[in-house]
């Protein structure tokens, strides 16, 4: 179920303990595996695009007191690019594979494999229900043992049981990371309540020390590949270089409803692509997403021009030798996209529509002007060139940069 490497560190850490006392962990680290399920032309940036503006409605609504659901009624496009966990529910425990979503807080599982009751599943009097865009699930509420990895056991988890779900093909449901009060109107009867997450949990119950997540993501030019990890209750020193510079969570709605922070983007030394504005950082998104105004700059800026086969910016090996770093500047301490890191890894352009050795650009048009409360996404392709930590006590966001952060990989 968990690969050997991990189980041998395991392994090993018990056996060093000179003390047979059971000690308890700071810090609990998870395996996560990336998949690229690419299946129709535009997939890739319509589901980011999707996503961006039910994320953005949702905020909205959460903020201004309206239903949710109500806002949201977009087409339904699978995942493009996962990172999926191995989590186990029950006793003796089913495993689900999860997508990880710091955009959403909600645990469920049955969108493929169905859910094994067992001894110790208890069937509330609620029903659940999130909304994802481009995407949605509803189902019984359950609470249940959830064993994150070998020997780390969360008794008594609240998860969704779906009874129906769709645009989550190829998984079993979502491992939600996001902050807590993005489960508020997910119950019914029970609207007013919040479900405590995996990580709430994991603190409460004091198995870890910190409430927080460190999440290691790399670049990879494969479908599918073991190359993730998620650690709770603190990072993972051997993952990153340097130190963590964090950032607080931005007072600007709807970006607060989320891993939201204050950030600005400049191309090269010092075109202005971004001036400093509130948006987000989510797993749940493949690309890098800004402000219309913003994308429009960086076309000017670069001489990309538009694929329409992918949806993607495409550019010439000429334009490519010449593009400049994208810099992301956030409380203080700016961050490198490197040329290479802006562009999709080649190796896997045909899953993506595209033509073999073409190039073309993961900075995407989120679809609506700056100064929204919503004007960009950091998602996959930025935290795979940087360690990414979301802190839920100290309301901030940290980075630090990686073996992988000037990689020439794609
Ligand atoms: C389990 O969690 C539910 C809500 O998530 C709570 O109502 C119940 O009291 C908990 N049971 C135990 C034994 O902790
Ligand atoms: C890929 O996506 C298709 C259609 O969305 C789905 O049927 C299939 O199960 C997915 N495969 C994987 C491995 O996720
Ligand atoms: C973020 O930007 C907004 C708008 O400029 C500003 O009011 C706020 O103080 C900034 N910082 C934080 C942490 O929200």
């Amino acid at each position: 179920m968990f690969p050997t490497s991990l189980f041998t560190t395991l392994l090993l850490a018990l056996t060093v303990a000179a003390n047979p006392v059971l000690l308890p962990r700071s810090s609990v680290t998870l395996p996560l595996s990336r998949r690229v399920n690419v299946t129709s032309v535009h997939n890739l940036v319509r589901h980011d695009v999707t996503r961006a503006k039910a994320l953005k409605a949702r905020g909205l609504a959460k903020a201004n007191g309206f239903s949710v659901d109500a806002v949201i009624n977009e087409q339904v496009d699978n995942q493009a690019v996962t990172y999926v966990a191995s989590v186990g529910v029950g006793s003796p425990a089913t495993t689900y594979s999860l997508l990880i979503d710091t955009g959403s807080s909600n645990t469920w599982v049955g969108a493929g494999k169905a859910y094994v009751r067992t001894s110790t599943s208890v069937q509330t009097s609620n029903r659940v229900s999130v909304t994802y865009g481009s995407g949605s699930f509803s189902g019984t509420e359950f609470t249940d043992q959830v064993t994150l990895a070998s020997g780390l056991v969360i008794p008594n988890q609240s998860i969704g049981v779906a009874s129906t779900s769709e645009g989550f093909d190829g998984v079993d449901g979502i491992l939600g990371i996001g902050p807590v009060d993005l489960t508020s109107d997910t119950l019914s009867p029970a609207t007013s309540s919040l479900v405590p997450t995996v990580t709430d949990n994991l603190f409460s119950r004091k198995t870890i020390t910190a409430n927080e997540i460190g999440i290691s993501f790399e670049p990879t030019t494969t479908e599918d590949s073991l190359n993730g990890e998620l650690t709770w209750g603190g990072t993972d020193s051997t993952k990153f270089t340097g130190s963590i510079s964090f950032t607080p969570i931005t007072g600007t709605s709807p970006a607060n409803e989320f891993w939201g922070i204050n950030q600005s983007i400049r191309y090269g030394t010092s075109t202005s692509i971004l001036s400093t504005t509130a948006g987000i950082v989510d797993t749940g998104t493949t690309l890098v997403l800004i402000a219309t105004d913003a994308f429009n700059r960086y076309v000017r800026a670069t001489g990309a021009v538009n694929d329409a086969a992918t949806g993607l910016l495409r550019l010439t090996a000429a334009q490519f030798a010449n593009l400049q770093s994208l810099f992301f500047t956030t409380n203080g301490v700016t961050y490198e996209l490197t040329a290479n890191a802006q562009i999709w890894p080649r190796s896997l352009n045909a899953d993506i529509g595209g033509t073999a050795g073409s190039i073309y650009l993961i900075v995407a048009d989120i679809g609506s002007p700056s100064g929204e409360g919503l004007d960009f996404i950091n998602g996959f392709a930025f935290l795979e060139r940087f360690y990414s930590v979301f802190d839920t006590t100290n309301k901030r966001v940290g980075f630090a940069t990686t073996p992988f952060t000037r990689a020439t990989t794609n």
